[in-house]
């Protein structure tokens, strides 16, 4: 965290996303203040906590005028005030063109590879700019009494931003980090505006995705759009005299110390070679009565005591392959028997985009999957699915995730996927299994995971299988490798690496200060 800051040295930080970190909702004569379910806020919010700043979003709460004003700019988090939010109020007309039509039903499924048809309608497109501009007027005013500001865009929500900035205020940094994956060239020439996405996220000095292949996805797309010079080898692009540098930095959670002290009582530090090798056989010996874990206060609540039990945290997205995941419990009940009555699998379904179509759908398909699955195998008292359809605070999920023997990541296509990550930054008792899908970005840094294609149910089961009956020695020695990894490579480090490079950028006309 203190490595934030000091990349940043004087400069002021502004960061703008469509989802507002806090959401004031009105209940009745009440306000309540909820954290939405997205892992960008999951990600960045530690780091505003770091470094202050402000937080321009969208409000999502406004009501009536009185509520606005009261709203409008607020310090953050409310009971530990650290940095600004300020919210830009929306019409009905630009959520629904903006949020929920350009971006949830054209952009999120176009880069997306999840086999959901992109829709583009020009009046979208026409709110898509409109709201663009909205927020780079109110950034330029927030910004009006800061030289030379930091600003970090986030996501598909704003590919116009960057350019509209920069032509406002030449002299601000600019970065815009892609939380989703970019497609294939071809994949992303179908949409009718690819020229002008592509033009304004050039206005940016670094574009950040989470992997290289997003990276080499996008100079391919600007290779065969536009007028301009990329360099494979720098992995820069130049446009107008100006060049914007595209980069992975793969995105991830804030390490809590006190989370890990157990975890760091068993595996001393040591985690290489020969080191690794004698924890995890120290730590075999060590181990919970594998019939203690399945008593947790979370079991009795749910009335599963003595079962095994599954976890799946998601937003109810079609890109998380819940459906998939609910076919691969079946698969493995209907192939393996011995299981029935020993293991529950809990999803937690958090509402979202719910006035888009494709996710009214989502929401029926699985409704109805999970209805089916429980009516064909329940059996006295006991049914395989539990489907918990609401949002759950980040406490109650940590719950699940310690209570779980199996975490299943079973994501279609995901630009990094954090679940995975909390989920192992929350066994500080160093045990405990994920499965994760082959096509989340998160795969090419938890090695240690079981792997699956989401679409191969009849590999899924097999892996929830392979996670049931793994040996403890072994679930503990890859549970420290990714733990360790994360440790390492925490949403801070993430912060501090994009602001190092945007801070690095060379304004034109700045006059540097003596050394
Ligand atoms: C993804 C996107 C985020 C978004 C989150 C939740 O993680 O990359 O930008 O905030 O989903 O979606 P929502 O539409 O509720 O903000």
């Amino acid at each position: 965290a203190v490595h934030v800051r000091e990349k940043l040295g004087n400069g002021k930080l502004y960061v703008v996303s469509n989802r507002e970190p806090y959401m004031h909702v009105k209940q009745c004569s009440t306000v309540e203040c909820v954290v939405p379910p997205s892992g960008l806020v999951t990600a960045l919010e530690p780091v505003l906590q770091a470094c202050d700043g402000t937080w321009i979003a969208h409000g999502s709460g406004s009501e009536d005028a009185a509520f606005v004003d009261e709203h409008d700019h607020l310090r953050v988090p409310p009971d530990d005030p650290r940095y600004t939010l300020r919210r830009v109020w929306l019409s009905e007309e630009e959520v629904s063109g903006h949020y929920e039509g350009f971006s949830n039903e054209g952009l999120w499924p176009l880069c997306h590879m999840a086999h959901t048809r992109p829709i583009f309608r020009v009046q979208d497109w026409e709110y898509y700019q409109q709201v663009n501009a909205k927020f780079a007027e109110v950034l330029v005013e927030e910004m009006r009494d800061t030289e030379h500001p930091v600003v970090f865009i986030q996501d598909y929500h704003f590919a116009l931003l960057p350019r509209m900035v920069k032509n406002l205020r030449p002299d601000a940094r600019v970065a815009i980090f892609w939380h989703i994956p970019w497609p294939n060239a071809e994949a992303f020439s179908i949409c009718p505006w690819q020229a002008e996405l592509l033009d304004g996220l050039l206005g940016a000095d670094v574009i950040g995705f989470h992997i290289q292949s997003h990276c080499n996805n996008f100079l391919d797309t600007v290779d065969r759009t536009l007028e301009a010079r990329t360099d494979w080898e720098q992995f820069s692009i130049l446009r107008g005299g100006h060049t914007s540098l595209v980069k992975p930095f793969p995105i991830s959670v804030a390490w809590d110390e006190h989370m890990t002290e157990q975890a760091e009582n068993v595996h001393h530090g040591s985690l290489n070679g020969a080191g690794l090798k004698k924890d995890a056989e120290d730590s075999w010996n060590r181990l919970p009565d594998s019939d203690e874990r399945l008593h947790s206060d979370l079991h009795r609540e749910l009335g599963i005591e003595g079962k095994h039990l599954l976890v799946g945290v998601d937003r109810m997205d079609y890109t998380k392959g819940i459906v998939e995941r609910l076919l691969a419990v079946e698969y493995l009940l209907d192939e393996h028997p011995w299981y029935l009555e020993k293991i529950v699998f809990a999803q937690i379904a958090a509402p979202s985009r719910t006035r888009v179509p494709s996710y009214i759908a989502l929401k029926a398909q699985v409704e109805e999957t999970v209805e089916r699955i429980n009516r064909k195998f329940e059996k006295s008292g006991w049914k395989p699915v539990i489907l918990i359809e609401r949002q759950c605070s980040h406490k109650e999920v940590t719950r699940y995730y310690k209570a779980a023997d199996i975490c299943l990541v079973t994501s279609l296509h995901d630009g990094m996927n954090l679940v995975s990550k909390e989920f192992l930054a929350a066994r500080s008792d160093g045990d405990g299994v994920l499965i994760l899908s082959r096509f989340a970005g998160a795969a090419q840094e938890l090695r240690d995971a079981l792997t699956v294609n989401p679409y191969d149910v009849r590999q899924v089961a097999e892996a929830i299988r392979t996670g049931l009956e793994m040996s403890p020695g072994e679930r503990r020695l890859r549970i420290d490798r990714m733990r360790q990894q994360i440790k390492e490579h925490n949403v801070y480090r993430w912060a501090a690496m994009v602001l190092t490079d945007v801070c690095a950028v060379r304004i034109e006309g700045e006059v540097l200060a003596d050394p």
